[in-house]
C-alpha cells in the first residue's frame, strides 16, 4: 500500500489544488527529482559542467543500475538518451534493411515510430506493413503469425499506446515474432512506471522508454534497453567518440555494451534527475504504485460511462492507467479547456499520433485522463463532477 499523504506532500505540483490527470503526457515530479536537477545545474554554474559531472560519476552509473533493476536487466544493456523516440530510432535505424525486407508495425503504433520505420524501409527498398488488431482492439497474434516470413527484419510492438487504456499481449507476440527470426522492438513509453516490465519474461530484443511520463522524471530523458548479446554485437547507425573509440587513422572500436547506442554529450542534470525518479519509484515499491494507478483508472472507467454523453474509448481486455473518452457534441479540445477552468488537467490525443488505430475507428481525437498514484479519490470525484457539469 502506498502512503498517499506522504506521496502528495512530496509532489509540490499538487500544492495549487489542481487535479492532475496527465501522467501520460508529462507527469508531476517528486521533490527529490527537481531538487536533484536544480542542485546539479547550480554546481555546473559554480565549477563548470565537466568538473560537476566528474563529481557525480558514481551517481551517473547508478542511473543505469536503477533502470536495470526496474526492468529486470543489467546496467550494461541500458543506453541513456533524451527521449523514447530517440531510443526507438537509434535501434530501428540500426537494423540492416535490404530490398524486399519487411518491417511490421502494430495498429496502435505511435506516429514517430511509424514515420521512422517508413523512412528506414524506403531508403532500402523495404516495406512497412500493419499487423491487424483483433475484435477487442489488441494486436492480433494469429494475424502476426500469418504475416511472418524470413523477410521480416523488425517487428514493432506497442506495450500501451498513447491514446487509450489498451495493453497488448507483448510476451506472446514476441515469442511468435522471434520464432520466425525477426527482431522485436517494444515501445514501453507509456508502460514504464505504471505497468510491470520484465524484459527477460517479455523476451524482447530492445525496448524504448521515456523519463517524463509515468516515471515522473525530467523532460528530455529516456532510455533504450538492448538485449545483452545484441548490445555486444550490433552496430548502431550513428557513432561518436563515446559509442566507439578511434583506434588508428582508419579504425574504430565499438563500446563493448549498450553504451554504443549513446552519444557523449548529454544533459547531466536531467540524467541525475531520471535516476532520482527511478530510485524514488523503487523505494515506494513499484507493485504498490502499479496497483494504485490501476485502481484509479478502473474507478474512472467504471464511473465515466454513467455521465450523459460520455463514451469511454479504451480498447482491449486488460488496461493501463490511461482512460480515453469522448463527449457527445463537444470537441475533445473544448472538453480539455473546460476541465482546465475547473483546475483539472487532462490532454487530448489526436489521430495524427496513432493514425492507424484512430482512423480505423473514425475518431479524430479523444480526451485522455491518466491518473498517477498521487491522485486522491477526492481528486477523481472532483474530475467526475466537473465532467458531469460540462457534458450534461
Ligand atoms: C506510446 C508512445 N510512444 C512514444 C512516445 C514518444 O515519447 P518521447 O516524446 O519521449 O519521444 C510517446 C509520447 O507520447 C508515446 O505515448
Amino acid at each position: 500500500m502506498i502512503d498517499l499523504a506522504a506521496l502528495r506532500a512530496a509532489t509540490p505540483g499538487l500544492d495549487s489544488g489542481q487535479v492532475f490527470l496527465d501522467s501520460a503526457g508529462s507527469s508531476l515530479p517528486p521533490t527529490v527529482v527537481t531538487d536533484t536537477v536544480v542542485a546539479h545545474l547550480r554546481r555546473e554554474a559554480e565549477v563548470g559542467g565537466y568538473r560537476a559531472a566528474n563529481e557525480r560519476l558514481d551517481d551517473l552509473a547508478a542511473v543505469k543500475s536503477a533502470i536495470a533493476a526496474l526492468i529486470g536487466a543489467t546496467p550494461d544493456t541500458i543506453a541513456l538518451s533524451d527521449s523514447a523516440t530517440r531510443s526507438w530510432a537509434d535501434f530501428a535505424y540500426s537494423v540492416p534493411m535490404r530490398p524486399g525486407d519487411r518491417i511490421l508495425i502494430s495498429g496502435a503504433d505511435y506516429a514517430s515510430n511509424a514515420i521512422a520505420a517508413l523512412q528506414h524501409a524506403r531508403a532500402a527498398g523495404a516495406t512497412v506493413e500493419h499487423i491487424p488488431s483483433d475484435a477487442t482492439g489488441r494486436l492480433d497474434t494469429a494475424a502476426l503469425a500469418a504475416m511472418l516470413d524470413e523477410r521480416v527484419r523488425l517487428v514493432s510492438l506497442q506495450h500501451a499506446p498513447t491514446n487509450g487504456g489498451l495493453v497488448n499481449p507483448v510476451a506472446e507476440a514476441t515469442r511468435i515474432a522471434k520464432a520466425a527470426g525477426a527482431l522485436v522492438l517494444l515501445d514501453a513509453c507509456q508502460s514504464i512506471g505504471q505497468l510491470p516490465i520484465d524484459v527477460a519474461a517479455l523476451g524482447v530484443d530492445a525496448l524504448s522508454a521515456t523519463g517524463r511520463k509515468w516515471l515522473r522524471g525530467p523532460r528530455g530523458t529516456g532510455f533504450l534497453y538492448v538485449r545483452s548479446e545484441l548490445a555486444q554485437t550490433m552496430e548502431p547507425s550513428r557513432l561518436d567518440l563515446h559509442s566507439a573509440q578511434w583506434m588508428s587513422p582508419g579504425e574504430y572500436r565499438l563500446a563493448p555494451d549498450a553504451t554504443r547506442f549513446e552519444f557523449w554529450e548529454c544533459d547531466v542534470a536531467a540524467r541525475l534527475g531520471l535516476g532520482a525518479a527511478v530510485e524514488y519509484l523503487l523505494a515506494l515499491g513499484p507493485d504498490a504504485v502499479y496497483a494504485a494507478v490501476a485502481d484509479r483508472a478502473a474507478y474512472l472507467r467504471k464511473t465515466l460511462p454513467d455521465l450523459p454523453g460520455v463514451t469511454v474509448r479504451d480498447l482491449g481486455t486488460e488496461y493501463s492507467g490511461i482512460v480515453s473518452f469522448t463527449v457527445d457534441g463537444l470537441d475533445p479540445v473544448q472538453v480539455r479547456d473546460r476541465l482546465a477552468e475547473h483546475a483539472v488537467t487532462v490532454t487530448v490525443s489526436h489521430a495524427s499520433s496513432t493514425l492507424l488505430d484512430m482512423t480505423g475507428r473514425g475518431l479524430p481525437a479523444v480526451v485522455r485522463a491518466s491518473p498517477h498514484c498521487f491522485v486522491s479519490p477526492a481528486d477523481l470525484d472532483r474530475f467526475v463532477a466537473a465532467l458531469a457539469e460540462i457534458s450534461h
